[in-house]
């Protein structure tokens, strides 16, 4: 279902969408996973701090299961058929050693512009927080001073029918937003 607005936007905000239902026959290209790749790295930072770090997991690879190893069990049911599970971590200390105060703020920013080119790539991508931090900081060892953020799944859209029970409902279910009137708090103009 696009996103009703009061006016029209781009595109891709109006049809970008959270799918679960992957196609578990479909791999994603070199060039396609550069490209996401890319466009998170171009993201803007506080202080151009580019905190973020990426774990990139391709279904049948190692990394694909450390991934999908810290996801939670729902999570899990879906994702393991996504072509591509991108972990997004975030650096929470500078080269100085002082606190990276923005460091979830800037991963968003690069989350979102990984989002936006796999989307204009005709792929899907959905955003998870539902893993433990714990469990993917083991698997993938990283840094002391690294963070997990949020997973991303990537890959072809399938049928919602390959889909069953709450699943099923949720990928059929009318997207919703809150009207821009209980958002803006001051100053929408009429
Ligand atoms: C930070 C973040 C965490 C999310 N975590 C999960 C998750 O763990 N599992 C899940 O199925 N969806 C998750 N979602 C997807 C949201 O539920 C979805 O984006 C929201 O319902 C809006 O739907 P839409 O993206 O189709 O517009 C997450 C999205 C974001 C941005």
């Amino acid at each position: 279902m696009k996103a009703e607005t009061s006016v029209p936007v781009h595109e891709i905000i109006q049809n970008r969408r959270s799918p679960r239902s992957f196609n578990e026959a479909a791999k994603i290209s070199r060039e396609d996973l550069i490209a996401i790749l890319e466009a998170a790295r171009w993201a803007p930072s506080a202080f151009n701090g580019q905190p973020w770090r990426f774990y990139v997991g391709q279904r049948g690879d190692e990394v694909f299961s450390q991934i999908l190893s810290s996801l939670g069990e729902f999570n899990q049911s879906w994702a393991k058929a996504a072509s591509a599970l991108i972990l997004v971590a975030g650096k929470t200390t500078r080269g100085d050693g002082s606190p990276h105060a923005d460091y979830q703020y800037d991963c968003g920013l690069a989350a979102a512009q990984l989002v936006f080119e796999t989307h204009h790539r005709g792929m899907i991508a959905h955003q998870m927080t539902g893993f433990n931090r714990d469990v993917a900081h083991k698997v993938l060892t990283m840094d002391a001073d690294t963070t997990a953020v949020v997973v991303i799944a990537i890959g072809v859209q399938d049928s919602h029918e390959k889909l069953s029970g709450p699943l099923q409902e949720r990928e059929l279910a009318p997207r919703s937003r809150l009207p821009l009137n209980e958002i803006v708090v001051k100053g929408l103009p009429n």
